[in-house]
């Protein structure tokens, strides 16, 4: 005979649902001053005291939630993404230079990710390699004088030029003639630094004028200029090319839709402005990085000599630059260049049991969830050696997301990797680089994470020995 409780009878027993409770809230009066004064280190004390807990920050008006927990980020990019977009008061100002592609959110930007991607695979890319790599040669040759006077360099100015012009390249072949892609370079600068004051006030009208408004349209005309008659020529031209326009220009989702000239002009621009900066800043932070570690940059020096002799680097030596590829992943732990990625909250949530509301900000930031003591030994110390294989056992895959996740994942990042191992090479086979204020050198968050101030750079010529005969 069972015996079968009556209070139960028909009942299925649950567990106890988990509480929801609101996130703890850091105060204006705490925030606002600490911020204004240093916005990078304030942001650190105020994830410290989080200590992993989902916070808001106050702001006065504007409280966005602060999720650093890697199983909490996991969720916001990655599981839970549908709750959230990349839509908001942040991102408008941008769309008046990069329009409603890639860039965006929505179906403008389902299109064009549906067709970049496959732009991005590893074939395409290892198809612009070699082009890229010699367009990185020319760049580091042209340092040779600088480097025999010993003459001060700006990292950050001269890996600028080298990476641009290594971009141009891959998006368009050699159809671009150098005075132009020069042109095409300061007029993205120009046209992204004006873009300072909306993205400071982004609730002003676009009718009301802003400082920045009138250098900005001067340089999306330049833009303009330069890149319309390019889409359009590698849309006459033979569809064989291997450059990342003609491939855009070609390119067919499986319900026949293509992009129009005008979203290839904007996804191009996008791609510009997300794939420079980041690059350039990447590769001045690894010098600041190797100058204040001699044993790391005797390892780098010595694995490309090894790999690469006296040059050129080519494609048949990357998958050999394994040590100077973990010192690239450790850079970009320390000093991700893309510090914080920000999300609107679409549809209320619950993350971690804390309740997330619709219309509210949340801030994810590769910067504070690298430096986890919980995920990482010594988290300030610089030790490309982490990420050496044997030791990525353990970790959990949000501890770190240099290039985010989820449906907004950096399509750029193997072409990253790619292009900062020929950059790094190149240099190495033809100087030894030495930054004489790298230990002064402090971060500083605007749009991405830079060095505040000049990195100088000078350059001395690697001698090598001639062979006997
Ligand atoms: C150090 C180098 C780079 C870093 C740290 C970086 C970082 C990121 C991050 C964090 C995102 C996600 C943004 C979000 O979720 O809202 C992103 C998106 C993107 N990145 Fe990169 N990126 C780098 C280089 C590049 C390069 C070289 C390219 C192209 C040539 C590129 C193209 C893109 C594009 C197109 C997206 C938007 C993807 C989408 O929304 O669907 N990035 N990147």
């Amino acid at each position: 005979m069972s015996v079968r409780p009556h209070a139960l009878e028909g009942s299925i027993v649950r567990p106890p649902a988990p509480a929801v409770r609101s996130a703890r809230t850091i105060g204006a009066h705490r925030t606002v001053p600490a911020l204004a004064a240093d916005p990078l280190g304030a942001f650190e004390r105020i994830g410290r005291e989080a200590g992993g807990e989902i916070v808001r920050i106050s702001l006065g008006l504007f409280r966005p939630y602060l999720v650093t927990r890697p199983e909490h980020v996991q969720h916001v990019l990655r599981d839970g993404a549908g709750h959230y977009s990349r839509d908001g008061m942040l991102w408008k100002p941008l769309r008046r230079l990069n329009g409603d592609g890639i860039a965006s959110d929505g179906p403008g930007w389902e299109l064009s990710r549906r067709l970049i991607a496959p732009v991005f695979s590893g074939k395409n890319v290892a198809g612009l390699i070699d082009p890229m790599a010699a367009s990185i040669a020319e760049g580091v040759a042209a340092l040779a004088d600088a480097a025999r006077s010993g003459s001060k360099l700006d990292a950050t100015v001269e890996m600028t030029r080298i990476v641009h012009r290594a971009l141009v390249r891959a998006f368009f072949g050699g159809r671009i003639a150098l005075a132009d892609a020069d042109r095409l370079g300061s007029a993205i600068a120009t046209a992204f630094t004006s873009l300072g004051s909306r993205m400071l006030l982004p609730f002003v009208p676009g009718a009301v004028p802003l400082p920045g408004d009138r250098a900005f349209r001067n340089a999306v005309r330049t833009v303009d200029e330069v890149i319309v008659p390019l889409v359009a020529a590698a849309r006459s031209g033979p569809a064989d090319r291997s450059d990342i326009v003609s491939l855009l220009s070609s390119a067919t989702d499986a319900d026949g839709n293509t992009l129009t000239d005008r979203q290839i002009r904007d996804d191009v621009v996008a791609m510009f402005v997300a794939g420079t900066e980041t690059t350039a800043l990447a590769l001045t932070w690894l010098w600041v990085l190797t100058a204040r570690s001699p044993e790391v940059a005797a390892a780098l020096r010595d694995e490309v000599t090894a790999v690469v002799g006296p040059g050129p680097v080519t494609r048949a030596h990357l998958p050999k630059l394994t040590y100077t590829r973990q010192v690239i992943d450790e850079v970009l732990r320390l000093y991700p260049v893309g510090w914080v990625i920000p999300r609107t909250v679409k549809q209320d949530d619950v993350v971690g049991g804390v309740r997330i509301k619709r219309g509210s900000t949340v801030f994810l930031s590769p910067y504070l969830t690298q430096r986890r003591p919980e995920a990482w030994d010594s988290p300030d110390t610089f030790d490309p050696s982490r990420f050496a294989p044997d030791r990525a056992a353990g970790r959990h895959r949000f501890d770190y997301f240099p290039f985010g996740a989820g449906l907004h994942q950096c399509l750029g990042s193997h072409f990253f990797a790619v292009e900062a191992q020929l950059v790094v090479a190149a240099m190495l086979t033809k100087y030894t680089p030495s930054v004489e204020n790298a230990g002064e050198i402090r971060p500083q968050a605007s749009a991405s994470l830079r060095p505040r101030g000049a990195v100088t750079m000078t350059l001395k010529p690697v001698r090598r020995k001639r062979k006997r005969a």
